[in-house]
């Protein structure tokens, strides 16, 4: 069983996951769309301000935000992912969104000067991070005086069924996916307004709020969950690969029942929660 638990493991299965993240980037933007919508909100874009997205995947809040600025102000598209940055590249090109630059940035250590942004995004990203106190304190230092930071972390496994299920069926198989999931770089484990209230309160920020933000993520049938969030969820992907038929069948007939009570005429609908955080 591959072992992952350095950076380096992680850079390399987000990394490896970006082509997938690129082909279905609409799909993925579409379901969580009224995150993306409020995170933008939340900074209160103005005229020709400068916003850097972290952990910014293939790029399509950042694509929003731009959309949102106009031509004056400038979006720091970034990830720490070189083929995510290169797939956010392709589709700014595309789209000719003059006001969006992509950068390989990592959110622990960001290479920008002090007080040059004045707002900051990330979306799934944060909860990510091993030291996201780390990750705080380079947000703040790079934030001008009352700049915003906006960033959006999943909420408990009980309110995230479609990521939940498929972690607990692994488990319940014998093949428990690396790491602590409430541990620091963990799924959950900026899952409560107490622990982003802390971690915010503890990095110089004020005027701090958390709130919810829920959805549907729609599967057309159980094959399409297991292929979608597989293909998609970066360390996921290369655990459930170096599986064999009969190991993958397992885990399989282990989701069947904890993804029934979501079917509806053959597709699934699975509610999640997300966390939105505001600071000052
Ligand atoms: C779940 S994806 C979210 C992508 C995008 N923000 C979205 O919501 O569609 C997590 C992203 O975080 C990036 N990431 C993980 N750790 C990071 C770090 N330390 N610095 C910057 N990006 C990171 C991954 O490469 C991946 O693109």
């Amino acid at each position: 069983m591959p072992e992952i638990n350095s950076a380096g493991d992680a850079l390399r299965h987000w990394d490896a996951v970006a082509p997938a993240w690129d082909a279905y980037r609409d799909r993925l933007f579409d379901d969580v769309r009224a995150v993306s919508e409020r995170l933008v909100e939340q900074i209160d874009l103005q005229d020709g301000q400068t916003v850097l997205e972290l952990a910014a995947g293939p790029g399509e809040t950042s694509f929003l935000a731009a959309a949102r600025l106009g031509s004056a102000g400038r979006v720091i598209c970034s990830d720490f992912a070189p083929a995510m940055v290169e797939a956010a590249r392709r589709r700014a090109e595309e789209q000719h969104l003059a006001n969006v630059e992509c950068r390989v940035i990592d959110a622990q250590q960001i290479d920008l000067p002090d007080d040059s942004v004045d707002g900051v995004l990330m979306q799934f990203g944060l909860m990510l991070v091993p030291e996201p106190d780390r990750a705080i304190t380079e947000i703040r230092r790079v934030l001008r005086p009352g700049g915003r930071c906006a960033y959006a972390t999943w909420g408990p496994p009980d309110r995230n069924p479609w990521l939940f299920q498929m972690v607990a069926a692994m488990v319940q198989s014998g093949i428990a996916p690396p790491g602590n999931p409430f541990a620091p770089g963990g799924l959950f484990s900026l899952s409560t307004p107490e622990s982003n209230q802390d971690l915010l309160g503890a990095g110089a920020f004020s005027d701090v709020t958390v709130e919810e933000v829920t959805g549907v993520m729609r599967y057309d049938s159980p094959d399409d969950y297991w292929t979608f969030v597989i293909a998609v969820s970066g360390p996921l992907a290369e655990l459930v690969g170096a599986l064999d038929a009969g190991q993958v069948h397992d885990v399989r007939a282990k989701l069947q029942p904890s993804l029934a009570p979501y079917e509806n005429d053959g597709a699934l609908e699975l509610p999640w929660t997300a966390l939105v955080t505001k600071a000052v």
